[in-house]
C-alpha cells in the first residue's frame, strides 16, 4: 500500500525550514501533499494562489511524488480524503511542543486512523518562523537565506524596504 503524507501549514510563506521538513519528508513517504490549510476569516500576507504558486515554484520542480494542495476544512477530513494516514509537522524549539502537541491530541481523537509524524527541523532553522521572517521583513529587516531566493523577491514587492 502506498504510503501517502499529507505536510499541512499556512506556508504565509515558505520557508527554508519548511523545505528542509519537505526534502527529508520526501524520503520517508511515497507521496506527500503540501497543504495550504487556511482559515477565510484569517488575514494573511498572502493569497492562498500566491502561496500555492510560490511553493510550486521552489519545491515541485522534477517531483513526481509531491503535490500542492489547499483546504479550508478539517484537516483530518482532508487526510482521509485523500488516502492518506500520516500527517507531517515539523517541530523547532520546545515552544513549538505545546501546540503541536495539543494538535497532534485533537487530530487522533477526531480520527484514530491518522497519525502525526514530527520531523525535528534543521538546526539552522531552529528559530525560523513565517511569522518572525514577516514581522523582521515588515520592518526592514533582511531575511535573505532564511527562505527561497524567489520567496525573497515576494517579500520585497510587498514591502519595498526591505533591505538585501
Ligand atoms: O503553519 P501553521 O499555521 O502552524 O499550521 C497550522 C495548521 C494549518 C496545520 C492548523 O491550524 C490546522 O490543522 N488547520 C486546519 C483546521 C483543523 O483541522 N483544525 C483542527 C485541528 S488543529
Amino acid at each position: 500500500m502506498k504510503k501517502i503524507a499529507v505536510y499541512p501549514g499556512s506556508f504565509d510563506p515558505i520557508t527554508n525550514g519548511h523545505i528542509d521538513i519537505i526534502t527529508r519528508g520526501l524520503r520517508m513517504f511515497d507521496e506527500l501533499i503540501i497543504l495550504v490549510a487556511y482559515n477565510p476569516n484569517k488575514s494573511s500576507l498572502f493569497t492562498v494562489e500566491e502561496r500555492m504558486d510560490l511553493i510550486r515554484e521552489v519545491v515541485i520542480k522534477d517531483q513526481k511524488i509531491l503535490r500542492v494542495d489547499c483546504s479550508a476544512g478539517l484537516l483530518v477530513d482532508y487526510v482521509q480524503s485523500k488516502g492518506a494516514n500520516v500527517i507531517l509537522r515539523g517541530l523547532r524549539a520546545v515552544s513549538d511542543f505545546e501546540y503541536e502537541f495539543q494538535m497532534a491530541l485533537i487530530n487522533r481523537r477526531l480520527n484514530r486512523d491518522i497519525e502525526t509524524v514530527f520531523l525535528m527541523t534543521g538546526y539552522q532553522w531552529f528559530y525560523t518562523s513565517s511569522n518572525l521572517i514577516k514581522e523582521a521583513a515588515g520592518l526592514g529587516g533582511s531575511v535573505k537565506g532564511l527562505v527561497p531566493d524567489i520567496v525573497f523577491e515576494r517579500l520585497q514587492d510587498k514591502f519595498n524596504h526591505i533591505k538585501n
